[in-house]
């Protein structure tokens, strides 16, 4: 039998983390087939933050889900540093998502049966590679606290209202220090306060650690931060610009950066 781990191309430019090359996604509905991306072409160099904007419908979580893997395209593909996804076995893309991806989902996609704290440990525990447990504990505390869930780390999702899930949706996604973090309107259901204290923890964690992230934003003002905006409309990027002078740089914080 073929390994397809041996049949991987090698990385192709460790200073490109995210490439997308010819990317499609239709979607057969009853006799019609729905076209919801139609073909893009981006790479995203190392560290880089990314706002991808465009109104609602026009592919901008189909998209997301495949640049994590979490759905496979109609033609084309993705490379995470180097690495085509696209159309790996189960197994081996787990494996690269694990050691890759931080994931935020629009609708947070907790674990009911789990508290706060237990949903953030959770990538943590399902990692082979991450063997201290004392450190994975301090490192969820941490995060739970710099979103400011410090008190609520025993409370279960149904417990928490819909922007606290979200925050512990992000800190699940920074657990394991993934180089790539992608968050699908990590703002959308936070009021300021609790917006001004996401958008500094990403900003952080992209600026401090280098982490190369991809947000889906409405929100002019927190594109507004970011090096590069790629709008789509009906599912073509109708621009992809360089903010030629990014909003100013965030306080620091001891969490993110430890
Ligand atoms: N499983 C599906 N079956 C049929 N159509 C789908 C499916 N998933 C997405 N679509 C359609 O694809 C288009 C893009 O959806 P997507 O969720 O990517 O949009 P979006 O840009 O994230 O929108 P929003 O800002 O509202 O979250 C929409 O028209 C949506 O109805
Ligand atoms: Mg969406």
């Amino acid at each position: 039998m073929i390994d397809p781990a041996a049949t991987l191309p090698a990385p192709l430019d460790s200073s490109v983390m995210i490439s997308v090359e010819g990317l499609q996604k239709s979607i057969r509905n009853g006799p019609r087939t729905v076209n919801i991306l139609k073909g893009l072409d981006f790479s995203v160099p190392r560290g880089q933050f990314v706002a991808i904007m465009g109104s609602s419908g026009s592919g901008k979580s189909t998209l997301l889900g495949l640049l994590a893997g979490l759905d496979t395209p109609s033609a084309g593909e993705v490379r995470l540093n180097g690495t085509a996804i696209s159309y790996l076995p189960e197994d081996k893309l787990a494996q690269v998502r694990g050691k890759t991806i931080g994931f935020v989902f629009q609708s947070y996609q907790l674990i009911p049966t789990l508290t706060a704290l237990e949903n953030v440990l959770l990538p943590h525990e399902l990692n082979a590679e991450a063997k201290d447990q004392k450190a994975g504990l301090t490192r969820a505390r941490e995060l739970l606290s710099s979103v400011g869930l410090g008190d609520r780390m025993d409370h279960y999702p149904v417990q928490l209202s819909g922007g606290e899930q979200q925050r512990v949706a992000l800190a699940r996604a920074f657990i394991l220090r993934p180089p790539i973090v992608l968050a699908d309107e990590p703002t959308g259901n936070l009021d300021s306060t609790n917006g001004a204290h996401v958008l500094e923890l990403l900003l952080n964690l992209n600026r401090v650690e280098g982490t190369t992230l991809v947000l889906v934003t409405h929100d002019p003002l927190l594109a507004d931060y970011a090096d590069r905006r790629i709008v789509l409309r009906d599912g073509v990027i109708i621009s992809d610009e360089l903010n030629p002078n990014p909003a100013a740089e965030p306080r620091q914080t001891t969490v993110v950066g430890q």
